[in-house]
């Protein structure tokens, strides 16, 4: 089930979305296990889900939405409305999804079970924003709502009045979205790739390498920086293992990880976003439940130096999948 109808090639903006083309690369990795698959786009109407799930009658529907709509807040409805028909589908429960889309109530949830997160305020549709005094700069300015750096560029980073409300007017009129403006955390950008229901299954901290940006540009994961392909080769941008943290601070990262992945009651498979300060404090910038799972992705890649191969991962999920347990319903 995807956002994209027959033919994936037309990407729709949002999500940790690179080419489209990894719904067809996803869908022959789950047929090379043996599986029957059938794809069905769903854009604005559960017509063809409702229809797939009558005529193909699936053991399972493996969940590749990025919106409904357009709208990257209401893929969870779909999954609700799969769970009311007591169908299993692969990734995030609807609860999940909820709550860590939304980089506000994320933050607040985390706050309560220690978990170290920057400061941010709030600023919603058509209110005139109006920073409080206590939130100093630089700040980092952001759609509360959007996911793959849709409305993320060096001018996110501000440091004035002035910038702060011209950026967060550009994320109200450009994505019509509330913005949120969080503490900006200068430091090494580290991805953690998770897997589970209750027992939760880590694989090795991943670091986005910025290496030699030039020094005024701001090491920040841009739109640019993770799908353009010519900007990363020029700028020797990879992502790979971080390989030099002390063991203690590798097991103090994964505890956060594997906290908050249980705090936001996520399911399936999930990456986390952190960033570690010079002096090894560790944020938590965001959680991404059912993030991008092409081959040769951050969650792919770090289960690979795992051990698990791509079609032995795409199983795992569809195994996570058909054992889910949703809330409030007996075994
Ligand atoms: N508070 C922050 N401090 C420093 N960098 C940030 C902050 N928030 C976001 N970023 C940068 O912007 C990128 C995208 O932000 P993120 O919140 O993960 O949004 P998205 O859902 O678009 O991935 C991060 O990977 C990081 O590089
Ligand atoms: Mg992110």
């Amino acid at each position: 089930v995807s956002s994209y109808e027959k033919a994936p090639h037309s990407h729709s903006h949002g999500r940790e979305s690179g080419p489209a083309g990894i719904h067809r690369r996803a869908d022959r990795g789950v047929r090379a296990l043996g599986h029957a698959v059938r794809k069905v786009g769903v854009k604005t109407d559960l017509q063809p889900l409702d229809d797939a799930l009558v005529d193909f009658d699936p053991h399972i529907c493996f969940n590749l939405l990025e919106d409904f709509a357009g709208h990257v807040t209401r893929d969870q409805h779909v999954v609700s409305y799969l769970e009311l028909l007591n169908r299993p589908y692969t990734g995030c429960n609807p609860r999940g999804l909820t709550l860590a889309r939304d980089k506000a109530l994320t933050k607040k949830i985390l706050t309560f079970h220690g978990i170290a997160v920057p400061r941010f305020q709030v600023f919603p549709l058509n209110r005139s924003p109006k920073k409080t005094d206590d939130l100093p700069y630089p700040l980092f300015v952001k759609s509360l709502t959007e996911e793959g750096s849709t409305g993320i560029s060096q001018a996110s980073l501000v440091t004035t009045d002035t910038q702060l409300v011209e950026r967060v007017e550009f994320i109200h009129k450009t994505l019509g979205t509330d913005a949120i403006a969080e503490q900006y955390i200068d430091g090494r950008e580290l991805y953690v790739s998770l897997l589970g229901n209750r027992q939760l299954q880590l694989f090795p901290i991943w670091e986005l390498d910025f290496a030699n940006l030039p020094p005024e540009v701001a090491r920040i994961a841009t739109k640019k920086v993770k799908f353009d392909t010519a900007y990363q080769k020029r700028h020797g941008i990879i992502s790979r293992p971080a390989t030099d943290l002390s063991p203690q601070l590798e097991s103090r990262i994964l505890d956060i990880c594997k906290q908050s992945y249980r705090a936001l009651e996520l399911s399936g498979y999930a990456r986390i976003d952190l960033r570690l300060t010079s002096d090894n404090e560790i944020y938590l910038l965001e959680a991404n439940p059912n993030p991008q799972i092409a081959r040769s992705e951050d969650f792919s890649d770090s289960a690979a130096a795992s051990g698990y191969n791509y079609e032995t991962l795409l199983q795992k999920i569809v195994s996570l999948g058909l054992y889910y347990q949703p809330l409030g319903i007996a075994a």
